[in-house]
């Protein structure tokens, strides 16, 4: 009897601690939430683009984006390593098409007042600087980077 008193006792003590944690960790995913939040409220970034319809890839375009890429960006990134900027295998999952196109057709802007950029440029410490690309071509280059993503 007195044993099980104990055992009672024990796991009165752990469930409390259990409430006291969960209660602790119920206010850090709040804070989470609203962090995402605001991240999500910005996420297509700030320039020219608001809308980009995909569709299936069209390799055609993804064939012309590598070409600009090449040309114009390699001088900073790569695919699979962190260069002068970051390694851009996996972009297309981690921001919004709209967001990769602003960032490319507005550098300084979304650096200055985009939450994302602005922490990437706290990593990379480099600004990222526009290359005097079209809206075509900054389309191109996200159908590239889609490709690498193995979008079909
Ligand atoms: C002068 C070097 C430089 C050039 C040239 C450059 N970038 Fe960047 N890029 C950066 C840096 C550095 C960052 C990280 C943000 C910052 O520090 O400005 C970045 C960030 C990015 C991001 C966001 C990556 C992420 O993880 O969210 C994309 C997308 C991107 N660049 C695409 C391009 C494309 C496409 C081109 C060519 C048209 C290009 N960049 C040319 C330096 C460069």
């Amino acid at each position: 009897m007195k044993h099980q008193r104990r055992g009672l006792l024990v796991f009165i003590a752990l469930f409390a601690a259990m409430l006291s944690s969960g209660g602790c960790g119920g206010k850090n995913e709040d804070t989470h939430t609203a962090a995402k939040a605001e991240t999500s409220a910005s996420d297509i970034g700030v320039g020219p683009v608001t809308k980009v319809e995909l569709s299936a890839l069209d390799p055609q375009l993804a064939k012309k984006g590598k070409a600009v890429f090449e040309q114009k960006c390699t001088a900073c990134h790569k695919l699979d390593e962190r260069y002068v900027g970051p390694a851009l295998k996996g972009v297309t999952q981690r921001r919004k098409p709209e967001w990769i196109m602003n960032m490319i057709l507005n550098p300084s802007e979304m650096l200055e007042k985009d939450p994302t950029a602005k922490e990437l440029l706290g990593t990379y410490l480099t600004p990222m600087t526009f290359q005097d690309v079209s809206k075509e071509q900054a389309r191109a280059i996200l159908e590239y980077f889609r490709q690498v993503d193995g979008a079909q």
